[in-house]
């Protein structure tokens, strides 16, 4: 079968390995990828948001299943319209995914459902810098809609709780709502499923590490480093995710009239009065997906096919025994602005066979492999406990180096 991906990240490089692998795929394609992925993967250049290209493409090359990696197109509709002409694609629809991209129907969701998450209102943004005066700090402060990142707030009093407003104005139409949400304390974890709306599976949990430096200091990024399985899931926190979080918000968008189907990803925060969702996304993470598809042994297209068909209750996911590791390299300056373009030496050498290196952020010329993203690449090792694994993969970055190149030295211990 002919496969399409959708995306040009990490977490999409991982998606393009993965399912290289199965041997039901004759031809796969990424759109528009990157220039790591290009020995599994054909590029198309088509970005991710020119639905009526991406449409075009399947139906004419005869694409048998398209599986979408980030929000964006799901926003866009991208699946309603796929389905619309009869092509197969995995990712929930746009109605669907407003558990993500919109925060304001997904906290409305959680409330009327009684699925355990952080009190909040949300008001204008008018509204929000009237009642600055008011909050009980530290406070949490959220746009509605996608805003790469940029979005969230954690104000430890009055002047910066007006500063993230007033960050938030240059959001302009994600920004037009505002959640105000209780601060919560605690350990936070990525826990996915597979779905079709009715029956679930679970794909593990992950630990991201979102500061740009070690120890959780400096901004948020989209992530500098996960390992997975997370060792604060135990089989009974699981089950009790899948029984007091997951289910629930399926039937709950079922009953609102929007079936999910494809991975779901609940962001949980452990605190001492018991395990919330922060929040919902619409796809794999990244890098959780970095971490977690190099454990995987089943094979991830069947699974997809099955959700697909509703067959899910049928599927089993066999997972490699141990632990993953995966450590990303980022541009100088990132999550600010970044440089580009600069040379990296390393890519070539041989790694060890448990240890993968995915291309977020690269490209390749007669010159060689350069930057070409804030995070750059994601180096994953797999393995049986944890030290050996993050000695592993750090062993690999050394051998590594560009201009500039940061990374987290850390990922694996913040537990
Ligand atoms: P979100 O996009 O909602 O996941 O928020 C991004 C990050 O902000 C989360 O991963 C947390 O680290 C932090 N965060 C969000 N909501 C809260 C909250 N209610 N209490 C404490 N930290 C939060
Ligand atoms: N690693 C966080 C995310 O994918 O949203």
């Amino acid at each position: 079968m002919k496969v399409l991906v959708i995306g040009g990240g990490g977490r999409e490089h991982a998606l393009v390995w993965k399912i290289a692998q199965s041997p039901l795929v004759t031809q796969l394609f990424c759109a528009p990828g990157n220039h790591g992925m290009r020995d599994k993967a054909e590029l198309i250049q088509i970005p991710v948001d020119d639905i009526d290209r991406l449409v075009s493409f399947a139906k004419i090359r005869g694409v048998d299943l398209t599986v979408v990696g980030p929000e964006l197109p799901l926003s866009l509709d991208i699946t309603k319209r796929f389905q619309e002409i009869g092509l197969r694609i995995f990712g929930p629809t746009r109605e669907a995914a407003e558990i993500e991209t919109s925060k304001a129907f997904s906290k409305k969701l959680m409330e009327k459902y009684h699925i355990p998450t952080a009190k909040s209102e949300t008001v204008s943004l008018s509204e929000a810098y009237e009642r600055v005066d008011s909050l009980e700090m530290p406070v949490v402060l959220k746009v509605d809609g996608l805003a790469g990142g940029k979005g969230v707030v954690i104000a430890q009093n009055q002047s910066q709780a007006i500063a993230g407003l007033d960050r938030f104005k240059t959001l302009g139409k994600a920004a037009s709502q505002i959640i105000i949400e209780e601060f919560l304390e605690g350990k936070e974890v990525s826990f996915f499923v597979v779905t079709d709306g009715e029956h679930a599976v679970p794909l593990g949990s992950a630990q991201d590490h979102k500061t740009i430096y070690d120890g959780g200091r400096g901004p948020n990024t989209g992530g500098m480093g996960a390992f997975s399985p997370s060792l604060l899931v135990t089989p009974e926190l699981e089950n009790k995710i899948m029984s007091t979080v997951i289910y629930p918000t399926l039937e709950a968008l079922s009953k609102e009239g929007r079936p999910y189907t494809g991975v779901l990803y609940a962001g949980l925060i452990l605190t001492s009065h018991g395990m919330k969702v922060l929040e919902f996304n619409a796809r794999w993470g990244d890098p959780e997906a970095q971490s977690l598809l190099p454990r995987m042994e089943t094979d991830w297209v069947t699974v997809m096919e099955a959700a697909l068909d509703s067959q899910l209750e049928h599927v089993k996911i066999h997972w490699k025994a141990g632990t993953s590791v995966c450590v990303v390299l980022t541009s100088e300056g990132y999550p600010g602005k970044y440089k580009k373009g600069d040379g990296i030496s390393g890519l070539d050498q041989k790694f060890s066979n448990n240890v993968t290196v995915f291309h977020a952020g690269t490209t390749f010329s007669e010159e060689g492999w350069k930057t070409d993203g804030g995070r750059v690449l994601g180096i994953t090792a797999t393995g049986s406990s944890l030290n050996h694994v993050r000695e592993q993969v750090y062993a690999a970055i050394k051998g590594i180096s560009f201009s500039g190149m940061h990374y987290r030295t850390d990922i694996g211990h913040s537990i």
